[in-house]
């Protein structure tokens, strides 16, 4: 049983939790790998920008832009202090997926120093088979246009990279890596620092997608020898349409733009433009201004809770689940059998039903998963699935959230004479 956090008490500050689901069912939400809920201090903070002082930040001279430019602003400190980086280095995108598409065009139009392309022909490009498309995509389409190659890390049966080939694909022409902290559908936690010391010997750039673990557990991006961090506010319990870059001064100085426009610029002529600093360089057009500031509510909340709590809180809960799937009869967990360097996130398949129809049918008891390919389909091929069912847990989950979906799993299994 976790007693690391009153979860009794987390699930009041989150409206949704008064919500009567279908059949009168209370919800039992295990789909925060897709979107997290939102406290109220969120929601309110979102409400109160709009009520109280929507300016548009970065212009204006009034009194609602300057309130609102300080907001925003200082919501970029709070993130940068959450991940400890300076707050230059925090640029703020519509999404994650925005974040990593950000990196691949840019590197892609960027020259160094020497003159050369920072990626073209006889390069690599690193990635594992347990990206979800949005960090993989980008790197295809990034290979194709500057003709270096992509090479993958596979996957094992148990979800877990197969390390045996690493010397020779990280190697002196591996110019990027790009890798989850976290899979959202087998829920591992790769070999991240052992990666990252390999990138590090053949001064590979490497990006880490945080989507899935940057809510979970606390980060510290100077630490982590990582050269540039993604991740998404709605995942933790911030709003949507807000995703961070996190890299570092030197790669963001060193980098083209991404998206041109009004706010990204130190000067304009009719031929010609030159960029403002960084961040600013990078967050062209007026911003998601409430999310942003709705955002710095949500690492406030967090941080209240501590996320060492949160994380040592997952960890329980993972055992606790582990324990209890496992033991779940016809039911087939893809991704690690044991609680060793994974996450709370649980996708499955039960024998004989369509992933579909669990998910329907788990919905008749207010229990809300995810089913279908999560945006990983190269991972539903090497596990010969065209889908799962996915749990996935977060802070204001508890034991009993895991009963209610081990149940609602024989109910499934009853209804479907499985
Ligand atoms: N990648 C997100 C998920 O896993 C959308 O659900």
């Amino acid at each position: 049983m976790s007693e690391v956090l009153d979860v009794k008490r987390i699930k009041e500050d989150f409206p949704i939790f008064k919500k009567k689901m279908r059949n009168d069912a209370s919800l039992v939400y295990l789909d925060s790998g897709a979107t997290s809920q939102k406290p109220l201090s969120v929601i309110e903070a979102e409400k109160n920008f709009y009520t109280n002082y929507n300016g548009a930040v970065h212009r204006g001279s009034h009194l609602l832009a300057e309130e609102a430019s300080e907001a925003f602003e200082s919501a970029r400190e709070m993130v940068a202090q959450f991940i400890g980086a300076p707050a230059q280095e925090v640029v703020f995108t519509k999404s994650a997926t925005e974040s990593l598409n950000l990196l691949a065009y840019s590197m892609g139009n960027t020259k160094l120093n020497n003159g050369q392309n920072l990626i073209g022909t006889g390069d690599e490009i690193l990635v594992t088979e347990m990206e979800h498309h949005a960090n993989l995509i980008p790197w295809q389409q990034l290979a194709k246009r500057s003709g270096a190659e992509l090479k993958w890390i596979p996957v094992n049966s148990e979800g877990r990279l197969d390390l045996e080939n690493i010397d020779k694909l990280l190697n002196q022409r591996t110019k990027i890596v790009a890798i989850t902290e976290q899979s959202n559908v087998l829920g591992t936690f790769p070999e991240l620092d052992l990666i990252v010391s390999r990138a590090k010997q053949f001064q590979s750039l490497v990006i880490v997608d945080g989507c899935q673990s940057v809510p979970h557990k606390s980060l510290d991006v100077l630490k982590s020898g990582a050269d540039a961090y993604v991740f998404s506010a709605h995942k933790m319990l911030g709003p949507t349409g807000v995703g961070v870059l996190w890299a570092k001064s030197d790669l963001l100085n060193s980098l083209e733009p991404f998206l041109f426009g009004g706010s990204m610029i130190d000067s304009v002529t009719m031929e010609e433009a030159t960029w403002a600093p960084i961040p600013r360089k990078f967050e062209s057009g007026v911003p998601n201004m409430a999310g942003v500031i709705a955002f710095g509510e949500s690492i406030k909340y967090l941080e209240k809770i501590g996320m060492d709590q949160i994380s040592k809180h997952l960890e329980d809960l993972t055992n606790y689940a582990l324990k209890k799937i496992l033991d779940v009869p016809k039911l087939s967990l893809i991704g690690p059998k044991d609680s060793n360097k994974r996450g709370a996130t649980f996708s499955f398949t039960i024998e004989g039903i369509h992933p579909h129809d669990v998910g329907q049918v788990l919905d008749q008891y207010g229990i809300a998963v995810r089913t279908g390919h999560h945006c990983a389909w190269p991972l539903m091929k090497k596990f010969g699935v065209s889908g799962t069912t996915r749990a996935s847990l977060y802070l204001y989950n508890n034991e009993a959230d895991i009963d209610a979906l081990v149940d609602g799993i024989e109910q499934t299994k009853k209804y479907f004479k499985v």
